[in-house]
């Protein structure tokens, strides 16, 4: 099945926040959250389509100060799952970034995706308690993306 990334705009809001919902429940971005998102410099946001349908969704932000972009939310929806649309957004926020790192949380608990997120080169770094609206912990992930002091990608 073709996948298509391209980049979302406000008029996906409310699809993406059906996506949120499903995909997050307690901790899904709020509309508020989401229009924050979209107001918000040094981010990219991105949605899947698979035959024009809304699959999924993803969102980095840049922090230049730190050499650091972070993935901020990324899900697909679940008759979707399973087929590389997980990975194509990912691989999307990276390419998108200008940063030698690119960071993310995720639930301890969620298996899938900590496991998802290591066969792409991300490595566990640090546990931050009650990190998530649920209260769970959160895993924090990093993966170098190029080197900053000998390596450039331009
Ligand atoms: C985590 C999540 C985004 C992954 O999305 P996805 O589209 O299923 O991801 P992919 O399809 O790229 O990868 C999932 C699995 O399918 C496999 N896969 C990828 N492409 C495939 C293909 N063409 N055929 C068969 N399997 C494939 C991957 O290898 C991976 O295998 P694994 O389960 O052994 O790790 C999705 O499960 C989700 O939205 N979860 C809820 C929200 C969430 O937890 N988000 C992350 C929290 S920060």
């Amino acid at each position: 099945m073709p996948i298509e990334i391209v980049p979302a705009s406000f008029m996906d809001i409310s699809e993406i926040l059906n996506l949120e919902k499903a995909c997050f429940k307690k901790d899904a971005w709020t509309l508020l959250d989401l229009t924050g998102l979209f107001c918000q410099r040094n981010s990219f946001r991105l949605k899947a389509l698979v035959n024009k349908s809304f699959a999924g969704f993803a969102a980095a932000e840049e922090i230049p100060r730190d050499k650091a972009a972070w993935i901020m939310t990324v899900g697909v929806y679940e008759s979707f799952r399973g087929q590389g649309i997980g990975t194509a957004l990912i691989a999307a926020c990276e390419q998108c970034v200008s940063q030698p790192l690119m960071r993310l949380t995720v639930s301890v608990e969620n298996e899938k995706a900590i496991r998802l997120y290591e066969q792409l080169g991300y490595k566990k770094v640090e546990i931050w308690k009650n990190y998530y609206a649920s209260k769970r912990d959160g895993l924090m992930m990093e993966k170098t993306l190029w080197k900053s002091d000998t390596d450039s990608r331009f």
